[in-house]
């Protein structure tokens, strides 16, 4: 590396960036056409399968993007990670959210001390909670079991949980995510909840706000009420007449109740997680609205137990416990998830129902630790949870073990910084074909301007030892589930900007296309019968066909010859050209069960620290979030004085005074 330690000043860099003269000459067409260099762009590993040929690249390209990475340090780098090396040096943390998946008895040490049992200790202690509101062994303050949870966080203490809550809503998983749970097994045959005769016992918008998972309960309250069936009974075989005949009604009556009413004293009830962020009060009623703090278990999730939007509306929460059911009944119907113990006690919430973490995770790289796990497992059950963090950690081991020509995080991390730092193109399209992915590009993008993954990781304007940046750093990220944004922004992608693209497709859909042939037994998938239907394909070919053909429309574009063939009239050859030469890449997965989803987030978690290791910067700090935040204060302080005692607007600018004073005039009204 040359002294001033920026990457722009090495050999490889300036070798790359004449290179590009040379790449734009050659149009993608004439890439793919040439097959051993597409066969030496197909990487798989571990089911999953990367196809990057359709990148502006040539096999000397990636020779240089390896040189450059060599001259960046980027292996020494990943194994300081791993190290628990302290290299979030602004923030003097180690960057250690590998070990949050890491397999029992490995080692990660931190300042000289194995992490792993505390990770390990912190996921037992998940596990039996989640194990115990999940079987109404945990009741609240009215004896009843917490049905609903709604977990309260904000950045990465939200995105990254709901974006793995929403991958898992579909119901179906593999089977081997789901053995030991028999709930699981409900899910993933996609069985809906039943709400039986206890219907009386929770409110109706109770089983309205179920979706998903179906939990077996214990028939804790009414045991005794299929033995209500044999009172006339009992009246009539008093009265010594007709006894037999009563006995065989009452008989039926008992099966009646136990299959319709108690189902033989076990009851089905459903288990919903609302994710809470926004302080915005429309987010906290939408959360609310048709639940029972009787049954309502809020989860606070927050590093830093500070956040000024989580504590409040955790205050608001806690608010509507206490008004429903007696401060006491918090102990029983809050628990927490965070680094601070100190702030979560002085909260009001029992440390025994707090779930620990470290500072050694970063916000956004915490959906691994109790942040994501907790909430997950009180959905989904803890089993299917430790699956997704078993696929995280396949692709740890990967990343971490695995030659760069065969890496898959290194290989789109150094992708990343060709199209950025090279080609130019600063913005990047995540297109997963699967509406379960529709929260993977919030979560990488993290759109609130708040906390994503990538942009808040590699959004820096210096380098880590903080020298101002010569070259950009950072991608706009930004996606909408395949086929829905073909109807929106492909437009410009294919016409308009040249935005590299990430398609990500699976071969076997979540949702099995036969429901009804199959008793929604995903074990049991069959071909659909396309004569019979009259479809040319499944919905799930429908949707792959898109999958594999948006990425040749962008690399091969059509040319105004085709076009002349093809008869357009003169006057639209321009309007319906397409310069193609657009790159994309192309990930194929087996299946979309936990233990996939868990290797997906490990890519785009590990994809980001290569850019960053390359392009010199911090990718695990957020100083960038902190101006915002403050100023905010100073309006929140203004905001208090002026409603509370008229004080007058001051200390703003011309333009945030006028906002201010008809923001107040019109509260005042
Ligand atoms: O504003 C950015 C940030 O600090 C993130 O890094 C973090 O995930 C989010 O806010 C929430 O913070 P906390 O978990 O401490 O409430």
């Amino acid at each position: 590396m040359a002294s001033s330690g920026l990457v722009c000043e090495t050999d490889a860099w300036k070798d790359l960036k004449a290179h590009v003269e040379d790449i734009k000459k050659t149009h993608l067409r004439e890439l793919m056409s040439d097959t051993k260099r597409c066969r030496s762009m197909m990487v798989e590993f571990d089911g999953l399968l990367l196809d990057y040929s359709r990148q502006c690249a040539t096999v000397d390209t990636f020779n240089k993007l390896n040189k450059l990475a060599e001259e960046a340090h980027l292996k020494d780098k990943i194994n300081l990670m791993f190290s628990g090396e302290r290299i979030n040096i602004t923030e003097n943390r180690s960057v250690l959210h590998v070990a949050l998946r890491a397999p029992r008895g490995s080692v990660i040490n931190s300042d000289g001390k194995n992490v792993v049992p505390d990770v390990w200790q912190v996921l037992d202690k998940i596990k039996d909670f989640s194990d115990r509101v999940r079987s109404g062994a945990w009741v609240g303050a009215t004896g009843k079991p917490l049905t609903n949870v709604i977990a309260i966080g904000i950045g990465g203490s939200f995105l990254g949980p709901l974006f793995v809550h929403t991958a898992l809503q579909t119901g179906y998983l593999d089977a081997k995510d789901i053995s030991p749970y028999p709930e699981a097994a409900e899910l993933a045959s996609g069985r809906k909840l039943h709400l039986t005769a206890f219907k009386p016992i929770y409110k109706p918008e109770d089983s309205q706000r179920v979706s998903g998972k179906t939990s077996r309960l214990s028939n804790t309250y009414f045991p005794f009420l299929p033995v209500i069936s044999y009172f006339p009974f009992i009246a009539v075989f008093l009265c010594k007449s007709l006894a037999i005949v009563t006995a065989a009604a009452c008989f039926l009556s008992h099966l009646f109740v136990c299959f319709y009413g108690g189902g033989l004293g076990v009851y089905a009830v459903g288990q919903f997680v609302n994710c809470l962020a926004n302080v915005d009060p429309i987010d906290v009623a939408r959360n609310i609205t048709g639940l029972n703090p009787e049954t309502t278990l809020a989860v606070v999730v927050s590093k830093t137990f500070t956040t000024a939007e989580t504590m409040l509306n955790a205050r608001t929460i806690r608010e509507w416990i206490s008004a429903a059911l007696g401060p006491e009944a918090v102990a029983k119907h809050m628990v927490a998830v965070s680094t601070n113990l100190t702030l979560v006690e002085k909260f009001g919430i029992d440390p025994n129902n707090a779930f620990a973490f470290w500072d050694w995770v970063g916000g956004r790289y915490s959906v691994c630790s109790a942040v994501g796990v907790l909430p997950l497992s009180l959905q989904y059950g803890f089993a299917v949870v430790e699956k997704f963090l078993q696929g995280a950690s396949s692709i740890d081991q990967h990343f971490h073990s695995a030659p760069f020509e065969k890496n898959l995080p290194v290989l789109l991390g150094l992708l990343s910084v060709w199209n950025v730092s090279f080609l130019g193109y600063p913005a990047r399209a995540i297109l997963p074909y699967s509406q379960a992915l529709e929260k993977l590009a919030p979560h990488i993008q993290q759109a609130c301007p708040d906390d994503p993954v990538s942009m808040e990781s590699n959004g820096k304007g210096v380098s880590i030892d903080g020298v101002p940046l010569p070259y950009e750093a950072g991608e706009i990220d930004f996606g909408e589930p395949g086929t829905n944004g073909q109807h929106s922004f492909y437009q410009l992608i294919h016409q308009g900007r040249v935005i590299p693209c990430d398609f990500i497709g699976v071969v076997k859909s979540q949702q099995p296309v036969y429901l009804k042939e199959t008793g929604n037994n995903p074990s049991n998938i069959e071909p659909r019968k396309l004569a019979y239907t009259g479809e040319l394909v499944s919905n799930h070919d429908e949707l792959m066909s898109n999958f594999f053909a948006q990425p040749d429309a962008l690399a091969y574009g059509k040319t105004p010859e085709q076009l002349l063939k093809e008869n357009v009239p003169s006057n639209l050859i321009t309007h319906k050209t397409f310069s193609g030469n657009r790159p994309s890449l192309s990930l194929l997965l087996p299946s979309l069960n936990a233990y996939n989803i868990g290797q997906l987030l490990a890519i785009y978690e590990h994809r980001v620290a290569v850019e960053g290791f390359v392009w010199g910067i911090n990718s695990f700090d957020q100083w960038g979030v902190e101006l915002g935040k403050s100023l905010a204060t100073q309006v929140r302080k203004q905001l208090h004085a002026s409603r509370k005692n008229a004080e007058p607007i001051e200390g703003f600018n011309f333009s945030t005074a006028t906002l201010l004073t008809r923001y107040l005039e019109h509260m005042h009204r």
